[in-house]
């Protein structure tokens, strides 16, 4: 097991000044009663605190990818780690003032055991520029799932806390894509909108599997007495239903998209036969 991971990780300069600060979050302040035996959200909020919190291995590894880029580098170690860690921290505090029961720590660390194994190089796009659209992929998947979180949320300090996420996962995405669009312009043979249409197909694709059934797993493991009834496929196909039949799919067409660089009246013909290919994807 590595350094806490409450931490942002050390670096050469100071991290820079983040939106919000976990801090401000008025976890005195919570309804308990709103939210205590809210099973689907104790799931959705104790496996994204797991994810956000195993970010640094993650970051190391997008490090070393973009080492001949240091402009991408150092806004991964000094902007994205301290910002995803402290969504897991924050998520985390969460979990552990609803459902002081949930063993956080015992469950964060088995899920980490084996999601550390599947945080590879090899999970890695070859191509500089292509793994950029990944990252615009995933970050479009993270601001969903806070999107949907807060909507669900009947409860306002988790309510206000997944609409900070949110608001921090847009603006990852945000940088994402212009470098993405800066390493572009610079390569004129760089990839084409055929070989960038295959990454955000197969991101998409994967969106639902491998981190978030990890965590979802080893949540469901440890899950409080109260939440005892359910299977764990019966838990993985609910909390797969709320997210992709909430999702803004507007949105993430238009995110998801904006990498291709369509001509806006091609993007617009497409719209509707993207959206009804996506939801079907995500729905497989
Ligand atoms: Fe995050
Ligand atoms: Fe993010």
């Amino acid at each position: 097991m590595q350094a806490p991971h409450t931490t942002p990780s050390p670096a050469s300069s100071p991290p820079s000044p983040r939106r919000w600060h976990v801090d401000e979050i008025d976890y005195a302040g919570i309804d308990l009663a709103r939210i205590q035996d809210q099973e689907d959200l104790f799931y959705l909020v104790a496996s994204a605190s797991f994810i956000e919190t195993g970010s640094d291995m993650y970051t190391r590894n997008l490090v070393r990818h973009y080492a001949d880029y240091p402009e991408v580098a150092h806004w991964l170690q000094q902007h994205w780690e301290p910002e995803e860690l402290q969504h897991g921290l924050a998520l985390r505090r969460y979990v552990e003032a609803v459902w002081p029961e949930f063993p956080w720590q015992e469950a964060f660390d088995a899920f980490f055991a084996e999601y550390g194994a599947l945080c590879t190089d090899e999970e890695l796009e070859r191509d500089r520029t292509l793994e950029l659209v990944a990252r615009c992929v995933v970050e479009t998947g993270t601001t969903t799932y806070y999107h949907t979180m807060r909507d669900l949320a009947a409860e306002p300090v988790l309510a206000d806390l997944a609409n900070r996420i949110r608001g921090d996962e847009v603006q990852h995405y945000k940088y994402f894509l212009q470098y993405f669009r800066k390493l572009q312009a610079s390569q004129p043979a760089g990839p084409s909108r055929l070989h960038i249409a295959r990454v955000l197909y197969q991101r998409l694709r994967e969106i639902k599997d491998s981190d978030s059934d990890v965590a979802l797993r080893h949540v469901w493991q440890h899950r409080p007495e109260r939440f005892r009834q359910a299977s764990f496929a019966q838990i993985s196909q609910r909390s797969y239903r709320l997210v992709s039949s909430n999702l803004p799919i507007t949105q993430v067409i238009r995110m998801l998209l904006k990498p291709v660089d369509l001509p806006r009246s091609l993007e617009k013909l497409l719209e509707p036969a993207l959206q009804r290919l996506a939801r079907r994807v995500l729905s497989a």
